[in-house]
């Protein structure tokens, strides 16, 4: 962020209007249109997004949506949200995103939805996902993915609907901030009656209305997950920076490929002929059989270094609750456990210069 997304914010502060409004609706259209889809709703976050999603598509109590096993926590919590439950599928190690072949095996008489994660920014295996889901609505979380690209067509167009999120660690951010993308306009209006109370009326609209006396109908059980015009405004500046961001992070991730192709314990994440990565996070993979060190200890020794890692993300069924919940076990999802355990997210982001990626790949080729 920078000064023009500081100025952007200065026409809903003065102007006053500060809910959902012109700002957000103008960011909706641009999202829209670069990720070619029909219709774009802006909402409080990604993990609002997931549960409107399932809750339009009427997921309900004594439904299963599967979910991947390895992702971040809300991608699961959206069905407990709505009541249902949450099937986990294993990843491909590869990918690490869901296994196609797996989610044969998990469809009941009761699976409503299936959430594919394009994670870190790299499309699910959309086409192979298709032809074992049959009749089952698919809710992309694409939560990682904007900008990211399937058989060169744009996420957020890839199933039913597309779940987005602008939190800070997103290519382009509204501190915290989510967007619906759909092609079906039965979907977009429920949606959109969701998100604000289930009212027939947006707030703007009520505002501008020639009768002062008429209220919204309300047809459905909603909830208040607008975005604010003040989020709008910034969304609107960073969605135009969206191309030169995952452009620069796409050259650096090359960068880094290259740096570490010699490592053979280290394996680089690689994006499919046809598909764009969004270049969310740069993940690695530690084969710990053939490392110097655990992953854990690469991650210390790098702090050391003053390089900030992470784990990719979590087996979302070892998580407590999850275990509490569910009873499951580290040996259900070998892979999802494994990428916990062995994945580390390095530094990939717009702030960074030539000399700090030079310096990352220094420090990890210096370990091999
Ligand atoms: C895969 C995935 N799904 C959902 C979310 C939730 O997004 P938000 O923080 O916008 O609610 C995240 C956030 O990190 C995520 O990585």
């Amino acid at each position: 962020m920078g000064q023009e997304e500081w100025e952007a914010c200065r026409e809903p502060i003065f102007s006053g209007w500060m809910t959902q409004g012109p700002q957000v609706a103008a960011f909706e259209r641009r999202f829209a249109e670069l990720h070619q889809v029909r219709h774009a709703l802006a909402v409080s976050n990604c993990t609002t997004a997931l549960h409107l999603a399932l809750a339009a598509l009427g997921v309900g109590p004594g439904d299963e949506v599967l979910v991947p096993a390895f992702t971040w926590v809300a991608t699961a919590n959206a069905a407990l949200y709505c009541g249902a439950k949450p099937v986990f599928v294993d990843i491909d190690p590869g990918s690490f995103n869901i296994d196609p072949d797996q989610v044969v095996g998990k469809i009941t008489g009761r699976t409503r939805a299936i959430i594919p994660v394009h994670l870190f920014g790299l499309c699910a295996d959309m086409d192979a996902l298709r032809s074992v889901a049959g009749g089952l609505r698919i809710v992309e979380d694409a939560a990682c993915a904007s900008g990211a690209r399937y058989q060169n067509v744009p996420a957020g167009g890839l199933g039913d609907i597309g779940c987005f999120s602008f939190h800070p660690r997103k290519s382009v951010t509204t501190g915290e901030g989510g967007m619906l993308t759909t092609n079906d306009d039965q979907l977009a209006e429920t949606l959109n009656q969701l998100r604000n109370h289930g009212a027939s009326l947006s707030e703007e609209q009520r505002h501008k209305g020639p009768k002062p006396y008429i209220l919204p109908e309300f047809d459905l059980l909603g909830y208040n997950y607008r975005m604010t015009d003040l989020q709008g405004a910034v969304g609107r500046v960073q969605i135009e920076k969206l191309e030169s961001f995952i452009d620069y992070r796409n050259h650096w991730a090359a960068f880094y490929h290259d740096a570490f192709s010699g490592i053979e314990w280290l394996r680089t994440p690689s994006t499919p002929a046809g598909s764009r990565h969004g270049w969310q996070s740069y993940v690695l993979f530690v084969d710990e059989a053939r490392s110097p060190l655990t992953r854990n200890a690469i991650m210390e020794y790098l702090q050391d270094k003053g390089i900030a890692t992470r784990p990719g993300t979590h087996a979302v069924h070892m998580l407590r609750y999850y275990r509490r919940t569910f009873g499951l076990q580290p040996e259900d999802f070998p892979n999802a456990c494994l990428a916990d355990r062995q994945s580390m997210s390095i530094p990939l982001h717009n702030r960074m210069e030539a000399e700090d990626f030079h310096y990352v790949a220094e420090c990890i080729r210096a370990i091999a």
